[in-house]
Parts: structure tokens; C-alpha cells; sequence
């Protein structure tokens, strides 16, 4: 017997604002296509009993995901390598610019790399996020400067909605076994 798949969590971890809000307008997205969302903080340690697929995103931190992501990946690596799971970062590194932007832009840091491994994603996507102006020290400007980096509100909306737009039109053509 087969069922089609109607039950998706998206699934955050940010602290500024950036990822909740991408989460958001994924998680409406996939409503306004006819699937059941849930949006939970994964700092709350959501339950995957009862999804049928996930997308999770986390903001990016030092080259990791948030604690309270990568806490979820581990904790959950069965039941996710056994559903379709979308995993997606938010960060400054899409942004970047330059020889030494173009280089960056296109690495995977070691741990999310590790986390793909871990949970097989159908696909891993890296989002542009919110760079303040304020607050960075003069070695962290001077290294966004070199690298290519701008500052501001850097989200890609219709990129973000594209790739949305793809994970609905999978699962309504997929069904779980
Ligand atoms: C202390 C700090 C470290 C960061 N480290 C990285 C990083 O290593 N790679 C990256 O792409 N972005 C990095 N960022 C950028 C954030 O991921 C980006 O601003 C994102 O939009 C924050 O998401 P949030 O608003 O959900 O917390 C860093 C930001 C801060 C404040």
C-alpha cells in the first residue's frame, strides 16, 4: 500500500531573525501548495514521529551549523536517512565576491559536509543571510572586504521560493512506502 506524502516540518535554527524568517516563508510556501507544515524551533527538539518529510535549516556560525541543528541531526540520523529531508544554511558565504569570494563561495565547510553524510539530504542548499554593518570587529570587516562580502539584508527570496517551489513538486509526486 502506498501513501502520499502530506506531512512536512520545517525545522530552524537561527539567533538573529535571518533563518527563522527563511523557515517561514518555506513553511508557507509549501502550505500554499496543498501540504500539511509544521514550523518548529529545533532548539524545542521536535519529534520527526508522524512527518513524512523535513526541511531543515540552521544559520550559520563559524563554519557550523547551530548547536541545536547539528544536536538534531545527530539525535534523529536514523529516522532521517529513512524519510526525504531538505537541509538548507543561512549564512554570509553565498555572498561573497571576488577570486577569493568565488573560491570560498563554492566549499562546503567540513561539518555540514559531515552532517550531509550523516542524514543523506535530498539536496543541501547555502542561503545568502543578514550581514550588519555594526558590530564586527575590524578583523572580521577587513576579512569580509578581502573576500568579496557585502553587508545588509542579502536573502534571494526567488531563489529561496525556486528551491521551495521544487521540494513541493517532488513530494506531491512521491509517496511513502
Ligand atoms: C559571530 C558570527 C559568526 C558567523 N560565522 C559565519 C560563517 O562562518 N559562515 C557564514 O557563511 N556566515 C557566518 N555568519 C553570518 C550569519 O550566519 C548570518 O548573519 C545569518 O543571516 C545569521 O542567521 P540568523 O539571523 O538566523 O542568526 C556569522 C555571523 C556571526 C554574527
Amino acid at each position: 500500500m502506498t501513501n502520499h506524502i502530506d506531512r512536512v516540518l520545517v525545522g530552524y535554527a537561527g539567533t538573529a531573525g535571518s533563518t527563522k524568517s527563511v523557515a517561514e516563508f518555506i513553511a508557507a510556501r509549501l502550505r500554499a501548495r496543498g501540504l500539511t507544515t509544521d514550523l518548529r524551533d529545533l532548539a524545542e527538539k521536535p519529534s520527526v514521529d508522524g512527518y513524512d518529510a523535513l526541511v531543515l535549516g540552521s544559520g550559520v556560525r563559524d563554519a557550523a551549523l547551530l548547536p541545536s541543528a547539528e544536536n538534531f541531526m545527530w539525535h534523529n540520523a536514523d529516522a532521517l536517512r529513512t524519510r526525504p529531508v531538505w537541509l538548507f544554511s543561512v549564512g554570509i558565504s553565498p555572498s561573497l565576491r571576488g577570486p577569493l569570494g568565488n573560491l570560498l563561495r563554492e566549499v562546503v565547510p567540513t561539518r555540514i559536509a559531515e552532517l550531509c553524510e550523516l542524514i543523506e539530504p535530498r539536496d543541501y542548499h547555502a542561503f545568502a543571510g543578514v550581514v550588519p554593518r555594526t558590530g564586527a570587529a575590524l578583523p572580521a570587516r577587513f576579512l569580509l572586504w578581502l573576500c568579496g562580502g557585502r553587508y545588509g539584508d542579502l536573502r534571494d527570496w526567488p531563489g529561496i521560493e525556486a528551491w521551495t517551489t521544487g521540494i513541493a513538486e517532488y513530494l506531491h509526486g512521491a509517496v511513502t512506502a
